[in-house]
């Protein structure tokens, strides 16, 4: 691609990524903007502030253009500096002054990309790679705004933006699993505007085994706690097992007994019957965990899971996504707010990956076995606050993407990870099994 239509693809995308920031805080009124209900997320305010303090940081400082830095912002929008649960106290911008920051930084930034050529040997230029991290952040900032608003105590509900999507849905048995043979394949990517977690690109060699077809239930999940999974503690493991007891934890966020033993789902301060053909989604990994050995089954690897999702055995390669090269359509995945929850299993055959495995982006990020750490060849860029200092810590790989994430962030080799007791996130879990293991009906 030349340099103006890159030029003009990357401002698309910025601009399209800022309209759906707006538009998610369109209905909130001040005090919702401003107000910390959990200390576990930030008041929105900072995530918008953040948002562009990060975008002057790397699209003006980082290319040479000061005219935008402030020591005393920087202070307030560090991630590092200043947790979660102490952001409320700060002096953070007030809504007006944050939205009016972040249209000064932007037409600066406008500005310097129309004057500026991408030189292909400046690593941060070269094919709009900095730009691409900026666009991703604000994507990922969108979605901890949305888990803020779905974990809000208070009355005030949050309007659905969009009439959720009817997806199709085809009867499907949950329960189905393909087989994986065993063999080599390429994990991780050496595309140049990705994540440094993401790659180099690497062959890994894996046993055979099964894999479930869709991502694990709500009628699977509540057949589980029907079984008494949350007070089982053979099926958890020891530190799960403290974490549900200190916290109470008897279902999955949100769920609520309604009359009649059935459950109600709590989101957004929206309550709808539980459906039971929808992934089931706001479990920690310890619960992923006890569900598993309830079942019989296992978490996937992260290389169980991306060889399931990428590799296509008639070419020997790795796909981007698992229906191929092309970027995410309603057919083929839930992503991208079209649907404000995750869409019932059978929804996306369109989506399916070269070996048969549905819904792998989209719905809900899934838990895997595996601990957060650098692929072999590993190299931090372009700073290591985003991975590298989180390898070897209390965190588990999440693989996929959500119904929230934007097209951008969503792609078979990117990393997610959070503490294994978290469930604010928008994930489940699917499982793996030995090759040989026998239909349990779990
Ligand atoms: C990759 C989603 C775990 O939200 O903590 C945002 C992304 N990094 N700002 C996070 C991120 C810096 C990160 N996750
Ligand atoms: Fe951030």
């Amino acid at each position: 691609m030349d340099d103006t239509a890159l030029k003009e693809r990357i401002a698309r995308r910025l601009d399209a990524g800022r309209r759906e920031t707006f538009r998610l805080l369109a209905p909130l009124d001040d005090d919702a903007v401003h107000r910390q209900t959990d200390p576990i997320m930030s008041p929105l305010v900072w995530d918008l502030g953040h948002v562009g303090n990060y975008e002057e940081l790397w699209l003006l400082r980082k290319l040479g253009d000061d005219s935008f830095a402030d020591a005393r912002l920087d202070r307030i929008y560090d991630a590092f500096d200043n947790p979660r649960w102490t952001r409320a106290d700060l002096p953070l911008l007030p809504r007006a002054d944050a939205v009016e920051y972040l249209r000064d930084v932007r037409a600066a930034v406008r500005r310097r990309l129309r004057a500026t050529p991408l030189d292909p040997h400046a690593p941060l230029l070269a094919d709009g790679f900095v730009y691409a991290l900026v666009e991703q952040h604000e994507a990922q900032h969108q979605e901890t705004m949305l888990q803020a608003l779905d974990l809000r105590p208070d009355a005030q509900a949050y309007p659905r933006a969009t009439t959720p999507v009817g997806a199709t849905g085809r009867r499907v048995d949950d329960t189905e699993r393909v087989a994986v043979p065993a063999g080599p394949f390429t994990m991780g990517t050496d595309a140049t505007t990705v994540y440094d977690n993401e790659r180099p690109a690497h062959r890994v060699d894996l046993p055979a085994f099964a894999l479930d077809r869709y991502p694990v239930t709500c009628r699977r999940w509540a057949a589980f706690l029907t079984d008494g999974g949350y007070d089982r503690p053979e099926l958890w493991g020891e530190r799960g097992w403290a974490w549900r007891g200190e916290h109470d934890v008897t279902a999955p966020q949100g769920w609520i007994r309604g009359a009649n033993g059935g459950w109600l789902v709590r989101r957004f301060h929206a309550l709808s019957a539980l459906d039971p053909r929808e992934p089931v989604e706001h479990v920690s990994w310890f619960e992923a965990e006890a569900f598993a050995r309830w079942a019989g089954g296992r978490l996937p690897t992260e290389a169980e899971w991306e060889k399931a999702a990428a590799h296509d055995p008639a070419t020997g390669g790795s796909r981007t996504y698992p229906w191929g090269e092309a970027p995410p359509t309603p057919a083929r995945a839930n992503v991208a707010r079209t649907r404000w929850g995750p869409a019932p299993v059978g929804s996306h055959p369109a989506g399916a990956s070269a070996y048969g495995v549905e819904q792998l982006l989209g719905d809900g990020y899934e838990w895997t076995a595996s601990p957060f750490a650098g692929y072999p060849g590993y190299a931090t860029f372009p700073y290591p606050e985003y991975s590298e200092v989180f390898f070897g810590g209390d965190y588990r790989v999440l693989r996929g993407a959500s119904w929230a994430s934007r097209a951008c962030v969503t792609r078979n080799s990117y990393r997610n990870w959070d503490h294994p007791y978290r469930r604010q996130i928008f994930a489940g879990v699917r499982l793996a099994w030995a090759p040989d293991a026998p239909a349990s009906g779990r």
